[in-house]
């Protein structure tokens, strides 16, 4: 299934145990995302000194990039405690008031998918954010009172994928709102190695971290789980030294081209150069041919296809890109481009 693939950028049940292992948890451990780190820093210490909860922050990107590694990171930071949920878990109003009165002064409450909070448990979020009080009714009909429930001041911290969908109300009480980034080649590299000495891979040579690196799209948890992958090879087939050779021998096992490619990503890009000519093609129509739900390609195939300029969304669909073709090695028509109709298509 496509949303189990090795490249995928969503967790995956294996990733669980070994990820806490490898997650960082001082703030002065992470690697990348500098700008968000400073404004976090100069957040902490400016809380800290005024004795105060951290700011609302909220904080979207793609998948795979931090935002709970950040969290943890945050509340060790603040000595505080955290209390991890997600926006689809909190069905009912009662379901936060639960989660609430569990916060300490200055604890963190993390709500994952934060975009996909009900609107009726948004309600409630609001009196909490900026009074730490929650407003419950109880009774209905005549009988309907409302009685205030106070928090301890703690801190929201909302993630999401999609901040596009957040209300603008909700969206307005962050206090510190930022886009996680990928992580170039550097960082990526520098989390590798930090990862494969946490796991006791030693002399591990530096091209083979960048080898693995190259294939990560830009995503920690995808290089992380490349990893575990090449010293699972290693082990096995090998003296258990992560070399070049191990690297590309394991990931070419695992249908991992060298640009981070996968089998599943390489059919959808086939597809359209075949079938279709390069495209433009419409998503439904390419979803079908490849027997994939539509949903399913837009979210965890086109992302990563479209970021490295391998397609293009145009005006009447999706098509190859002119890098695209030439990492598939077949001819270009210019379809991507406006205006163009696409030539007769030569794979
Ligand atoms: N492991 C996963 N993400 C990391 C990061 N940003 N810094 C350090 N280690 C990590």
């Amino acid at each position: 299934m496509a949303t189990d693939r090795l490249l995928t950028n969503q967790p995956l049940p294996q990733d669980e145990q070994i990820n806490w292992a490898l997650r960082p948890t001082e703030i002065g451990e992470y690697i990348g995302q500098r700008d968000l780190i400073e404004r976090v820093r100069i957040a902490i210490a400016a809380a800290k000194g005024r004795g105060d909860p951290l700011e609302h922050m909220l904080l979207h990107g793609p998948p795979g990039l931090g935002k709970t590694t950040l969290a943890h990171v945050l509340a060790n930071e603040m000595g505080g405690k955290i209390v991890a949920t997600s926006g689809p878990a909190l069905t009912r109003g009662t379901d936060l008031v639960s989660a609430l009165t569990r916060l300490g002064h200055g604890d963190i409450l993390f709500i994952d998918e934060v975009h996909r909070l009900p609107i009726a448990v948004e309600e409630f979020i609001y009196p909490a954010m900026e009074d730490f009080r929650i407003d419950v009714t109880l009774d209905s009909g005549m009988a309907a009172r409302t009685v205030q429930v106070r928090c301890k001041p703690f801190t929201l911290l909302g993630a999401t994928t999609r901040a596009g969908l957040l209300s603008s109300p909700l969206r307005s009480r962050f206090g510190l709102v930022h886009h996680l980034q990928y992580y170039d080649l550097e960082d990526l590299v520098r989390i590798l190695s930090r990862s494969a000495g946490l796991l006791g891979l030693r002399q591990t040579d530096p091209e083979s971290l960048d080898a693995i690196a190259r294939r990560s799209r830009g995503t920690p948890r995808i290089a992380n789980r490349l990893l575990r992958r090449v010293r699972d090879y290693a082990a096995v087939k090998a003296d258990g030294r992560v070399t070049m050779q191990t690297v590309l021998a394991a990931l070419k096992l695992e249908g991992v081209d060298d640009a981070g490619l996968d089998e599943l990503d390489r059919r959808y890009m086939r597809t359209i150069a075949t079938t279709y000519r390069g495209g433009p093609v419409g998503l439904e129509a390419v979803a079908a041919t490849l027997s994939e739900d539509a949903g399913t390609l837009e979210d965890v195939v086109e992302p990563f296809l479209l970021q490295v300029g391998f397609v293009a969304r145009t005006r009447r669909g999706r098509a190859l890109t002119q890098a695209g073709c030439d990492h598939l090695g077949v001819d270009y028509t210019g379809a991507d481009k406006p205006g163009e109709s696409g030539g007769l298509f030569q794979a």
